[in-house]
C-alpha cells in the first residue's frame, strides 16, 4: 500500500507509556481502559511482541502480544501468563490513534507480528475481538473459535457483550489441539 506519510513500527519502551494512554483512552471507554502499570508488565514480560508505530507527530498506534497457548484468554486488566511451551501469537490489543485510522497502519501491525511469529514456528494467532472488529479480524484470516477451558470462557467474559474469541491457523497441517 502506499502511504502518505512516513511511518516507522519498533519495539514499545517504558517511555511511550504516556502516548500509549493517549492512544488508549481516545479509542476505548473508561471501562475497557487498563492501568499503566499493567501495560508495563506487559512490556516487561513480553517486550518482543508488544510494537509500536510512529508518524510524523509520534507514537500513533500500538499492539500488545504474547507468546500463548491456543485457547487461552488473558482477562480485561491482567498481566500476561508467560507461556514456555507456547504455540499462539495471542493478539491482546490492538488500536491506532484516530489521525491515524484508514492508513493500512493496523493491518501492518498484525502482519509484522504475524511473520515474526511464523519464524519462531508459533502455528496459530488468537485474540478477543471486540467494539465490533470481528469483520476486520476476519479479513486478516481470523476466524470465531470456541473456548473449550472455563478459565478462557471467564477471561471472555471479563470484556463487554459481542466479545469474541478468534484464532488463524498460521501453519495449514497439523493444527494444535486446544488447550489452555
Ligand atoms: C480496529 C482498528 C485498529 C482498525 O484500524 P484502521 O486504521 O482502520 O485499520 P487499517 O487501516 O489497517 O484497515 C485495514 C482494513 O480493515 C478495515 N476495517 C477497519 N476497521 C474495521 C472494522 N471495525 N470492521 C471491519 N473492517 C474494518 C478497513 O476498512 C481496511 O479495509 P480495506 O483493506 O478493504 O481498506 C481501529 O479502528 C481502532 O484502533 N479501533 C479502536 C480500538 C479497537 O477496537 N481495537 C480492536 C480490538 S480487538
Amino acid at each position: 500500500m502506499q502511504r502518505a506519510y512516513a511511518h516507522h513500527i519498533r519495539a514499545m519502551r517504558p517511555d511511550d507509556l504516556d502516548a500509549i494512554l493517549a492512544v488508549q483512552a481516545a479509542c476505548y471507554p473508561p471501562a475497557m481502559q487498563e492501568a499503566a502499570e499493567v501495560l508495563l508488565a506487559r512490556m516487561r514480560a513480553a517486550g518482543e511482541t508488544c510494537v509500536i508505530v510512529e508518524d510524523g507527530e509520534g507514537l500513533c498506534g500500538y499492539l500488545f502480544a504474547c507468546p500463548s497457548r491456543r485457547g487461552h484468554v488473558t482477562p480485561l486488566g491482567a498481566e500476561f501468563d508467560a507461556a514456555p511451551d507456547a504455540d499462539t501469537l495471542y493478539l491482546h490489543d490492538l488500536a491506532l490513534a484516530p489521525r491515524a485510522h484508514g492508513r493500512g497502519l493496523a493491518r501492518w501491525l498484525v502482519g509484522h507480528l504475524l511473520a515474526q511469529a511464523r519464524e519462531q514456528g508459533l502455528n496459530a494467532s488468537a485474540l478477543v475481538s471486540v467494539q465490533d472488529t470481528a469483520g476486520f479480524w476476519t479479513a486478516l484470516g481470523y476466524e470465531a473459535a470456541g473456548t473449550s477451558c472455563p478459565e478462557a470462557r471467564a477471561a471472555l467474559a471479563s470484556y463487554a457483550g459481542g466479545a469474541r474469541y478468534m484464532v488463524s491457523v498460521l501453519t495449514a497441517p497439523g493444527a494444535p489441539s486446544q488447550s489452555c
